[in-house]
């Protein structure tokens, strides 16, 4: 039990709040610009291949160095160090927390109850590397004897987003004889429409969970090798050919059928939503090939690096994590838009949203009593344009203030036409013009100016003072992407530090899930389900009346 005293009761919080209440109780991007000439450039933080522009956001000088204090007293560096030595802080499950272990070089010593670490990261890295080869140059073959040219990922969570994500996010980098296919949801119409066009001959599955006994991904393995079996004549041992496991449990996975030589094996230290960069990442492997795969995590390892050696002042993902906290706790934020300019980029927010809002949406600290504090925000987006000819009104005139991250590349990605190359530069004019009016609005005097009819002046202005994050590369690259994962990865941790939450665990997606395994009887088999509410009952007897129906 620490005997801290309470986040707000800190006289580094409540100096924030005074700041809040005081200097920044109106805050004006346009003053603050006007006061303070050299802020555009003053306020970027570069990592890596990223240039992060924080300059739009509603913080001074001072702001910074009251957040900065906040994170000094709430012990972020101290737990920062822990983690990546390995230390166990992941209280509520007593595991070490280390997803940077995937990621470092082969001679790092990292040590888990005084085991290095390091060698069975490599090992497993260079398996996956070995099957990867295998696989895309056509020498692993399926029973039949035909090439692997499908290639299905049964997971969920976190062993579905990941590697769903990255494979959207580095297609260009894949190989395109190659298809991939995400299967999560246990409605059957998820993996029905997955393999529906396939031959099974030519499918390879990679079951892909932590535990083995998640019950949407054995579920949906187990119709897919019905499927495959289906398909091949009922034989069983085509299973071998067909079938790989990314995982912890060895026991299920041969418990299920899968032979544990064909397992891709990573640890309890590493976190579902943590993963995609262990095992959990061999179909991005096969889509894109070991050496991309391994600039990649060159990318984790720079900002990483970044996170543990630069200065408090030039520290992007403490920089992020503060700001966010900054508009949370002190501001009443109470969403977060992650915007990327990037179609590769589809699924970058939804794959944000399990890191984020499964790390940090607690209401318990670390020791155990009730917060009275906000934590993580709700976390959410989609790409631009598309979000602006949506929901933006709402970012722009709405009222509720949503800090926003937005994201882009200097650069298209080579495999376009020029034509297609050509339209970059609209769809990046966008991202900034969007910033502009965010931060600077239109001012009533402004929209007069240009002669609008006094009625419509109010319904015309835009406030401005909307803060967004802006973060710039050249190209979305292996490595490039990998940077911007960790650095929403490190984001979150200082968040989850200051909070003095515990980021690595997930209790509270367990009472769903046993309630789904009462409930499930009642609806094939009409069984009694004790402890029913009345109105879920209610509901179980109109379902099963429709199903009749
Ligand atoms: O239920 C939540 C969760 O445990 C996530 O944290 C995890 O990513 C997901 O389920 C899948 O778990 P597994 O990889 O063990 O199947």
């Amino acid at each position: 039990m620490s005997d801290s005293p309470k986040l707000t009761r800190r006289p580094e919080w409540t100096a924030l709040e005074d700041h809040r209440a005081g200097a920044l109780l109106h805050p004006d991007l346009r003053e603050l610009f006007a006061a303070d000439p050299g802020r555009a450039e003053r306020y970027v933080v570069r990592v890596g291949d990223l240039r992060i522009d924080y300059s739009k956001n509603l913080v001074t000088d001072e702001t910074l160095a009251l957040l900065q204090e906040l994170a000094t007293a709430t012990g972020v560096f101290g737990l920062r160090d822990a983690m990546f030595r390995g230390e166990k802080i992941n209280v509520t499950e007593d595991r070490a927390v280390l997803h940077t272990a995937l990621r470092a070089p082969r001679d790092a010593v990292i040590e888990v109850d005084g085991e290095n670490v390091v060698p069975k990261v490599h090992a497993v890295l260079d398996k996956m590397t070995d099957f990867a080869e295998r696989v895309r140059s056509g020498e692993w073959t399926g029973h039949t004897g035909k090439r692997i040219r499908n290639v299905v990922n049964i997971g969920i969570g976190g062993s579905d987003l990941g590697p769903a994500m990255a494979y959207e996010a580095l297609r260009a980098y894949s190989d395109r004889a190659l298809t991939f296919r995400f299967v999560s949801n246990v409605d059957g119409a998820d993996l029905h429409e997955a393999v529906r066009d396939l031959d099974p001959a030519e499918t390879l599955f990679i079951v892909a969970s932590k535990t083995f006994t998640t019950i949407e991904t054995i579920t949906n393995a187990t119709s897919a090798r019905s499927w495959l079996l289906a398909g091949l004549d009922g034989a069983d041992k085509a299973v071998a050919k067909h079938f790989v496991a990314l995982s912890t449990n060895a026991g299920k996975v041969a418990e299920f059928g899968i032979d544990v030589d064909n397992m891709f094996e990573f640890w309890d230290w590493v976190g579902g939503r943590y993963s995609y960069d262990s095992a959990i990442g061999l179909s991005l492997m096969i889509a894109i090939g070991p050496d991309r795969f391994r600039e990649m995590l060159d990318g984790f390892r720079i900002v990483d690096e970044h996170f543990r050696n630069a200065p408090a002042e030039a520290n992007a993902p403490l920089l992020l994590g503060l700001l966010g906290i900054w508009y949370g706790n002190f501001f009443g934020a109470q969403s977060h838009a992650v915007l990327p300019y990037s179609h590769y980029l589809s699924k970058f927010t939804a794959y944000l949203q399990q890191l984020d809002m499964e790390s940090n949406g607690k209401s318990t600290d670390r020791d155990g009593k009730p917060v009275e504090w906000q934590t993580g925000p709700v976390v959410w987006g989609t790409p631009g344009t598309n979000g602006q000819h949506a929901y933006y009104q709402l970012i722009h005139q709405g009222t509720k203030l949503i800090p926003a991250d937005l994201i882009g590349f200097a650069r298209p990605v080579a495999e376009l036409n020029e034509e297609l190359k050509a339209q970059h530069d609209l769809l990046m004019a966008n991202l900034f013009a969007q910033g502009q009016a965010l931060a600077f609005g239109k001012t009533a005097a402004e929209v007069r100016a240009e002669g609008v009819p006094e009625e419509q002046v109010p319904h015309r202005t835009f406030q401005g003072n909307h803060p967004t994050t802006t973060i710039l590369a050249t190209e979305l690259t292996p490595s490039v992407l990998g940077q911007l994962i960790a650095l929403y990865e490190h984001k979150v941790f200082v968040q989850g530090a200051v909070w003095n939450i515990d980021s690595f665990d997930q209790w509270g997606v367990e009472l769903g899930k046993v309630l789904a395994k009462r409930v499930e009887p009642a609806l094939t088999e009409g069984a009694r389900v004790p402890g029913l509410d009345p109105s879920t009952a209610a509901l179980v007897a109109a379902y099963r009346e429709l199903k009749e129906v």
